[in-house]
């Protein structure tokens, strides 16, 4: 995060629900220990979920857990649910405001990347239109759109067999296999490639960085790509079961 903050990024998107609110606590000790003056910052954090009491349970794989009596009003919409949460993540944050409150699910904040693109059908056509801006997660499919088709790594072998596995289905390995080339043709990584396309396409995408080298490769400025090179990049797409609404 200070790599962030040195390098110009302002702006930190989290969730009540991350890691059960410790995402939220990390980000107020980082403003304290770097004593960055929180009105020179803008805090996006979310709502929905039931922040699990043990740090062990994750709980959108505990079906019904809201129903639970020490989970009453915290979670889903109602005014009293809000209310509860954003008042949990002010003291998390230690902070008297939040700048942007998110809806954690029904929202325009979607799963959008060059190998899930279903949300291009009516939501993104809709914000489009109403001038709503589009914030999507995921823009490189978890990894799959920064590496060669095949590559193991430990977070896609880790979400195996969870809801959460993500796999290439149809057109997708074409596409990774278009990123490649594009990459090799431009002397830049496949994750600038696929951000280049997602950046075009959006408001901000919301890249899941882990190291201060892959957070310096995001910021893509100077990469772009032609409206040929989109096309080819897009062109082997094949419409997939929407996912992610729950
Ligand atoms: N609103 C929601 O419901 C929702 C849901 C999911 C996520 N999110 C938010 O969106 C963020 C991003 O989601 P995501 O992590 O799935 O995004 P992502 O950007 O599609 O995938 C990130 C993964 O790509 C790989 N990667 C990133 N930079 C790379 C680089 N420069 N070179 C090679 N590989 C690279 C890493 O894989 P390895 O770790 O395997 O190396 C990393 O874990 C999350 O952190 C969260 O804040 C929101």
């Amino acid at each position: 995060m200070k790599a962030a903050w040195d390098l110009g990024i302002n702006t930190i998107d989290t969730a009540n629900v991350y890691s059960n609110g410790e995402s939220e606590r990390l980000i107020s000790k980082f403003l304290k220990k770097y004593n960055i003056p929180r009105h020179q910052t803008v805090i996006a954090t979310k709502c929905y979920s039931v922040v699990a009491n043990d740090p062990s349970i994750q709980s959108f794989t505990v079906p019904g857990i809201g129903d639970l009596p020490e989970y009453v009003n915290q979670s889903g919409l109602s005014r009293a649910a809000i209310f509860n949460a954003v008042d949990a993540s002010l003291a998390r944050l230690e902070t008297p405001y939040i700048d942007l409150l998110q809806i954690h699910r029904f929202d325009p904040a979607n799963e959008y990347s060059l190998v899930y693109r279903e949300e291009e059908r009516e939501m993104m056509a809709y914000c489009k239109y109403n001038g709503i801006g589009v914030i999507p997660w995921s823009p490189l499919a978890a990894g799959f759109l920064a590496r060669p088709v095949g590559t193991e790594t430990i977070r896609l072998n880790s979400i195996k067999g969870t809801p959460r596995e993500k796999k290439l289905i149809g057109g997708d390995t074409t596409i990774v296999n278009r990123v490649e080339e594009l990459a090799q043709k431009k002397n830049c990584k496949m994750s600038q490639i696929s951000l280049a396309w997602a950046a075009a396409k959006v408001t901000s995408p919301i890249v899941g960085v882990n190291s201060i080298q892959r957070l310096r490769e995001s910021i893509i400025t100077g990469i772009e790509l032609t409206a040929e090179e989109m096309v080819y990049l897009e062109e082997p797409y094949e419409p997939k079961v929407v996912r992610g609404h729950l």
